[in-house]
């Protein structure tokens, strides 16, 4: 078997999770798209995850029940760990709204390896913005257990970095967080 180490070599980068938490609509997955991006434009090889498709695929058998979101990100999570393994920079968008589940994440991945980002977008601007129209549809009671409606979002309590969507732009947004990747994350 060829080692990660060997792999890594090879490519010329280290495998990392970068892991997008917060609210639907807070702009994880606008955000993670950017990233790649910049790091592809760099030379780095990455993956992006994220909810919307990863639960028309893979985890499509899977609803939002606390228990399903636990699945739906440890799957996520071992997926991640593959990447990782061949020295992919794999940036996942998920909302994992509590602090167990990204914790459970963070150690099927592994510390060194995981960094957590915080999408934080309030939620009266993620209800006002209401890009895909489902806020509407929670406070109708036509979707059943949507975060921040009728279901918690535990806030992180200690992400690597915290990137306010509601407050930045989107440029704003993505220089800091790219910033942030370049500076204190180690990728080569
Ligand atoms: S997670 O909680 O299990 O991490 P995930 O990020 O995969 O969630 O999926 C969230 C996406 O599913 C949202 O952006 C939204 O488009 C859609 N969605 C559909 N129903 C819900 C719901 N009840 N709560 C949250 N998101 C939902």
């Amino acid at each position: 078997m060829i080692s990660r180490e060997e792999k890594e070599l090879k490519i010329g980068q280290k495998g990392k999770v970068i892991w997008l938490t917060g609210l639907s609509g807070a702009g994880k997955t606008t955000l993670g798209i950017l990233l790649e991006n910049e790091l592809f434009e760099m030379g780095y090889m990455t993956k992006v995850l994220d909810g919307d498709t990863i639960r028309k695929e893979l985890n499509y058998n899977l609803g939002y029940s606390l228990k399903d979101r636990e699945e739906n990100n440890r799957r996520v999570a071992e997926i991640s760990k593959m990447f990782v393994s061949c020295g992919i920079i794999t940036i996942c968008c998920f909302i994992s709204p509590t602090e167990q589940i990204r914790n459970s994440a963070k150690s099927i991945i592994g510390e060194d390896d995981f960094i957590e980002v915080y999408i934080n977008s309030s939620l009266e601007v993620c209800k006002q913005r209401d890009v895909k129209g489902l806020y509407t549809k929670a406070i109708n009671g036509e979707i059943k257990y949507f975060t921040g409606i009728s279901s918690d979002f535990d806030i992180p309590l200690a992400p690597d970095i915290e990137i306010r969507t509601d407050i930045l732009s989107e440029d704003e947004s993505l220089n800091k967080l790219l910033n942030f990747i370049l500076t204190k994350v180690s990728l080569k």
